[in-house]
């Protein structure tokens, strides 16, 4: 019987450069939509799959991701006192998630670079990759219906959305045969291509689960765009050997890594939050007017 995706790895590495100053001093994962900050969207989406080991890849200055996946005993003596115990509750829920593993990135060589330093930790099973920067609003997480997908091929899968010919060089650019609605067999994978250069606008998303040959190949895999190791250039070679499947994930996306998706992504969940949404739903109608 086939191992079912039990992990995921999670590179959090970056400098989030998009975001600076913001990012000077904490990582830009722990950028708050209303309450929660970026990564626990993302773990929640992985802990929806049925993931149930995380495996951060981290560089320096991520402290704060630790941290908010452990106990924190001087806040919790400090909610105590104030008699905050509901709130406790919900934080000890927090790192009650998973099984939380970190492993370093010591240097910024690209996103294929920190996928590939997860090798050991994952081992010979299938695993998925997020990338928090994307969050995904849906009935059924990017992860989870990537794993529904794996289950039925036991092939590596990659999340995909259409995007604008003139965002394409923003992405990871596919192409492949259609096999039923929204599910391709993948042939044809471009990092960030030029938009006359590009095989079409079907663009990877920050959610992939694959079989464990992806580590072979990123062993093997050259600097590529950007002077780094290149995930997608991996996933290419790994299509001479293996199916790779690509599914168009339901929902909607938010780039959270660029300012307007982060803002798009804060004004949707903030009209969706049962606390606040008719408080601000007023609000946005006196600044806008209508
Ligand atoms: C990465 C990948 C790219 C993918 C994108 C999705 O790029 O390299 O293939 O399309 O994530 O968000 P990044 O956004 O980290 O530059």
């Amino acid at each position: 019987m086939s191992k079912k995706v039990k992990k995921a790895v999670l590179p959090v590495a970056g400098f989030g450069t998009r975001f600076l100053p913001a990012t000077k001093s904490s990582s830009k994962e722990m950028l708050p939509l209303v309450d929660k900050p970026l990564i626990h969207y993302a773990v929640e989406d992985a802990i929806e799959a049925g993931v149930e080991q995380i495996i951060f890849v981290t560089g320096r200055g991520k402290r704060a991701i630790e941290d908010y996946f452990d106990i924190s005993f001087e806040l919790e003596y400090h909610l105590k006192y104030q008699g905050k115990e509901d709130l406790i509750e919900e934080l000890r829920k927090i790192s009650d998630m998973a099984d939380f593993v970190y492993i370093r990135q010591k240097e910024p060589k690209g996103l294929g670079h920190a996928v590939l330093r997860a090798k050991d930790v994952v081992g010979d099973e299938p695993f998925a990759v997020i990338l928090a920067d994307d969050v995904i609003e849906a009935q059924k997480s990017g992860t989870a219906q990537l794993v529904e997908v794996y289950n039925r091929y036991h092939c590596s899968v990659i999340g995909l959305e259409v995007v604008k010919p003139e965002d394409v060089s923003n992405y990871g650019i596919v192409a492949g045969k259609e096999v039923e609605k929204n599910l391709f067999r993948l042939e044809t994978f471009v990092e960030k291509p030029k938009k006359e250069e590009a095989p079409g606008n079907t663009a990877i998303i920050g959610r992939y689960i694959f079989t464990p040959a992806i580590f072979d190949e990123l062993q093997k895999t050259a600097v590529g765009r950007g002077g780094e190791i290149q995930l997608t250039d991996a996933i290419a070679s790994l299509s001479k050997k293996e199916v790779i499947y690509g599914k168009v994930l339901e929902g909607n996306r938010f780039d959270c890594g660029s300012k307007m998706g982060f803002l798009k992504a804060t004004v949707e969940f903030a009209l969706k939050d049962k606390q606040i949404n008719g408080e601000f739903k007023n609000y946005l109608h006196e600044v806008i007017g209508c």
